[in-house]
């Protein structure tokens, strides 16, 4: 029996589903889940057996890293560390996590919850060429679904997935702080930007080969300058106490 009355009761009659569910619905689509799983699940290819240690120039580094900070803030040095160790062995497995631990003397859960955090830490392994297409609004409104299609049918791989030469993984990121340039991708460390779908696939053609295409705008413009001529900041700038200090 259900226990509303009154206005209440009213009010529900008139939901087609029954008597106690609400008129309203505040949610229409369904939540869409995450595509990577947060916890760790041992493999062949990641399990805590599969040794990691930095070699001789990285531990050399990261002795380096940790001197900076106070030795009870050893653990300031997680990311930092996390990050030489996923260049050194191209993804952060669960080995390197624990390595990083035990290198700061913090428990492996301190670890864990900064690679799982933040997106950079690759928990899985990605390809030679790690592509983040950027897909925010002002990327996506310079183009950049055109740039994802233009990536996935080149490569034939859809986001999250990776070629069967290893060469390339694709995802899709948020901003990549270079709007100004959008569209936008990331290959590695390298941006290339204000990209077009025949300078997409010419990209993805060198890296293929093997050569190494010039990173920045591909539109030929240097760093962020206007497309046209320049309109503001003509005249040399005005020296320290301008308009303050006539004496300087
Ligand atoms: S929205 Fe793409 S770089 Fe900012």
């Amino acid at each position: 029996m259900s226990f509303y009355t009154g206005a209440a009761r009213r009010l529900f009659s008139r939901s087609p589903l029954c008597l106690t569910a609400p008129a309203r619905l505040l949610h229409v689509t369904r939540p869409l889940g995450s595509d990577a799983l947060f916890v760790h699940r041992n493999s062949s290819y990641n399990n805590e057996t599969i040794p990691f240690e930095f070699n001789a120039d990285n531990l050399k580094r990261a002795q380096e890293i940790i001197r900076k900070y106070p030795p009870q803030y050893k653990k300031a040095a997680t990311i930092p560390l996390l990050d030489l160790a996923q260049r050194q062995n191209g993804w952060t497995s669960i080995s390197v996590m624990n390595y990083v631990a035990k290198l700061l003397e913090v428990p492996p859960m301190r670890v864990y919850e900064v690679a799982t955090f933040y997106t950079m830490f690759n928990r899985e392994p990605v390809g030679k060429y790690f592509l983040q297409l950027c897909t925010t609004t002002p990327c996506q409104l310079c183009g950049s679904d055109e740039i994802l299609d233009t990536i996935k049918n080149h490569l034939g791989i859809k986001q999250g997935q990776t070629t069967d030469d290893k060469l390339f993984t694709l995802v899709e990121v948020e901003c990549a702080g270079a709007c100004v340039n959008a569209p936008v991708l990331a290959v590695n460390d390298d941006y290339f930007e204000d990209l077009t779908p025949e300078a997409t696939r010419r990209i993805l053609d060198e890296l293929k080969g093997g050569k190494q295409p010039k990173p920045g705008p591909v539109s030929g413009r240097m760093n962020c300058e206007p497309h046209g001529e320049l309109t503001s900041l003509l005249s040399d700038p005005p020296g320290p106490g301008f308009r303050v200090r006539a004496d300087l």
